[in-house]
């Protein structure tokens, strides 16, 4: 168990964490959480998909898993529906934080204000540019130098909350939007894990209402710049 300077033993942030797809970020977390690296408990996950590989993942590390999945018998769930299942599955689980790691539906603003908890968002962009989706291509379309990926708070306005933290690369002359991809994706499995230790350690605090608290730090966000 790991202990504070008082020999207090430090009480692991409770993470729930939705994903629709390969679920790479959330083995980052899984693996952190097995090593002790991050003091964290994965008390669940929710994946709008039932082909969803990062079911695989949490089944393989015994975490907790509602799969809620968007089509199911050819008839698509609609968004009230999915809200209401995982608003109660959350509440079940009790998290001190919510993560969407992958996870590719839009939240409404009533699912996120009743929240048990914090949410936040990885978002492969520097934001507040290339919201929504195919940033990568839309970076190197647009000529950027720098390219990166965010992670924000969740609010009703999609990729808008406050950014919290970001880690950022310079675009290659000769970049596809795959290869940037891949290299985004490196970043990502460094910067959330990071940005959770953040919150665990209280160095960043949400509150319900989402609000950042971050008075020993520079203004936000926080930005690693990084060889990926
Ligand atoms: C990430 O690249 C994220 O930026 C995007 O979806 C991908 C999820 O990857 N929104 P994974 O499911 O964690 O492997």
């Amino acid at each position: 168990m790991v202990s504070d300077t008082s020999n207090q033993p430090i009480k692991p942030l409770r993470i729930a964490v939705l994903v629709s797809g390969s679920g790479s970020n959330l083995q980052v977390l899984i693996d952190a959480m097995q090593a002790g690296a991050l003091p964290i408990e994965i008390v669940g996950v929710i994946s709008n998909r039932d082909d969803a590989y990062a079911i695989t993942r949490a089944n393989e590390a015994n975490i907790p898993v509602a799969v809620l999945s968007h089509v199911a018998n050819g008839k698509r769930m609609g968004i009230k529906t999915f809200e209401t299942h995982a608003n109660a599955q959350l509440v079940e689980w009790q998290p001190d934080l919510i993560v969407l790691a992958g996870f590719m539906r839009v939240l409404s603003g009533a699912f996120i204000d009743n929240a048990p908890a914090p949410m936040i968002n990885l978002h492969p962009s520097l934001l507040p540019v290339y919201k929504g989706l195919d940033t990568h291509q839309r970076a190197i379309q647009a000529g950027e130098r720098h390219h990166g990926c965010s992670i924000h708070v969740v609010t009703a306005e999609l990729d808008a909350g406050a950014v919290l933290t970001q880690a950022l690369l310079e675009i290659n002359q000769t970049e596809t939007a795959d290869s940037l991809q891949a290299r985004v994706q490196k970043l990502e499995h460094k910067l959330l894990p990071w940005t959770i230790l953040l919150l665990a350690n209280k160095v960043l605090s949400l509150d319900t209402s989402n609000t950042v608290k971050a008075s020993l730090l520079p203004a936000l966000p926080l930005q690693l710049f990084m060889n990926a």
